[in-house]
């Protein structure tokens, strides 16, 4: 009983602590606009499917970054003015038909209590919010016209409908968007413990496709497998899963799954979990045997190396392009060792000649969506990593069917994809549970 007693305690401190974050991420926003600004921010809406059905809801990612909400059709309003501000959660009120059909909505006091929101309104209720001149509006401009919908629907009898038809064509408009993906960019603990967690149910749902797959299987009863495993963990697919064998690895994002597993191919898995809104993202590349032929593990370990070696790049001061420029070095050396490309090195690299066969970039940031919307520069200049910052590292080599090329080497396609923090002192690969090296996927697959 004890024991039950301390991990619920537990869990209220963790969502105590997680609801600081959020707090704070509210607060940094607003040391952040100018003064005299009000800001709206959307949360996602319901998807309609067809009659009466709609699409599984995921929440905008940037209102649940600055909100922790998992609702639908929510408004955050936030106003600063002379050091003042104020924020506000405009919400539907509760009722009887969502009470039926989908469950009661959230109350006002549980918004404020569970979210730590000052004021809670109902949309009926907007009347009652005060508002005053603004010279800056800032909103996501991808919702603008949300936004003047909402400001239409308001009753033009009401002081807020004129104020904000006034404010709409007077003041200064600003992207909200780019102000909270720049904040996006570096994580706070509780988000690295996410997607720590994200990454490791991603992992051991990687090791069991390695210790099951088999020839005769179907590419789509291997994402069955991986789905099954993630939702028993109560995470959700962070992007729909890449199961690719044979020639299907060569088509970057593959998603129709439907072929037979042929013992003499590879199969590329790029597949994930997102946990509580997290993302990880991870590709492994395995021999349907479960023994990699000569042409293969040539290819496999010329990735491999290239991974390796920009993975050992990683650290604080360097950028992504940094990265990037190793995996295309050892990438085209392998190239090159293979005779697939032919010539000097420095030369393969400038023409780009790497590209046919490795097309595309090396990483991307990693968080609440799977290529996190933060920007990769700054006034023209990449942003250098630091610690907190987390990407993928994932090189590939994909070769079609192609004459001059041996035939041995037709139709393979590799990518090798992990998750990496950067630390103080270098980085984490937090996805590092998943095997790699030839030698212990072949063992790992021949205890199958
Ligand atoms: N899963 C898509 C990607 O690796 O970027
Ligand atoms: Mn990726
Ligand atoms: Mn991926």
């Amino acid at each position: 009983f004890m024991i039950l007693l301390k991990n619920l305690f537990n869990i209220y401190l963790i969502k105590k602590m997680i609801n600081k974050d959020f707090k704070r991420r509210r607060d940094f926003l607003i040391s952040k606009i100018e003064d005299n600004s009000i800001v709206f921010l959307f949360s996602g809406l319901e998807k309609s499917r067809n009659n009466d059905v709609n699409y599984k809801f995921r929440q905008s990612s940037n209102f649940f970054y600055l909100t922790g909400i998992n609702n639908p059709s929510l408004l955050l309003i936030i106003t600063k003015i002379g050091n003042r501000h104020s924020t506000t959660l405009v919400c539907d009120r509760p009722n009887d038909i969502d009470k039926i059909w989908h469950g009661q909505l959230p109350s006002k006091s549980s918004y404020k209590n569970e979210f730590g929101i000052q004021n809670v309104l109902y949309f009926d209720e907007l009347s009652s919010l005060e508002l005053n001149d603004t010279k800056n509006m800032y909103f996501e401009f991808a919702d603008e016209n949300r936004l003047n919908e909402f400001i239409d629907n308001l009753n033009l009898t009401q002081p807020q409908s004129r104020y904000l038809r006034n404010n709409t064509s007077r003041s200064t408009k600003i992207d909200l968007s780019n102000l909270i993906f720049d904040m996006r960019r570096i994580k706070s603990k509780s988000e690295v413990s996410l997607i720590r967690h994200a990454a490791k149910i991603s992992a051991n749902a990687h090791v069991n496709i390695m210790k099951s797959c088999k020839s005769g299987l179907k590419e789509y009863e291997v994402e069955a497998n991986f789905i099954k495993y993630c939702m028993s963990e109560r995470c959700q697919q962070a992007y729909p899963a890449i199961v690719a064998s044979g020639k299907n690895a060569c088509v970057l994002h593959y998603t129709k799954n439907n072929a037979i597993l042929r013992s003499n191919n590879l199969l590329l898995v790029d597949a994930a979990a997102e946990y509580d809104n997290y993302a990880s993202d991870i590709t492994r590349t395995i021999p349907i045997s479960g023994k990699f032929n000569e042409f293969q593990k040539k290819i496999y370990e010329i990735v491999l190396k290239a991974q390796t070696m920009a993975i050992k790049a990683c650290k604080p001061g360097k950028t992504l392009i940094d990265i990037h420029n190793v995996a295309v070095k050892y990438i085209t050396k392998g190239l090159i060792e293979a005779k697939i490309l032919t010539g000097k090195l420095e030369r393969n690299i400038k023409e780009e000649k790497y590209k046919k066969y490795y097309m595309h970039n090396t990483g991307h940031w990693l968080g609440l969506d799977v290529h996190d919307p933060s920007s990769y520069s700054n006034n023209g200049k990449p942003i250098k990593l630091k610690p907190g910052m987390i990407f993928t590292v994932e090189p590939g080599i994909y070769i079609n069917k192609e004459t001059g090329i041996d035939k041995g080497f037709h139709n393979i396609g590799v990518r090798i994809e992990d998750d990496i923090l950067i630390t103080d002192s270098g980085c984490e690969v937090l996805s590092r549970d998943v095997p790699k090296s030839v030698k212990d996927i072949e063992k790992l697959m021949s205890h199958a």
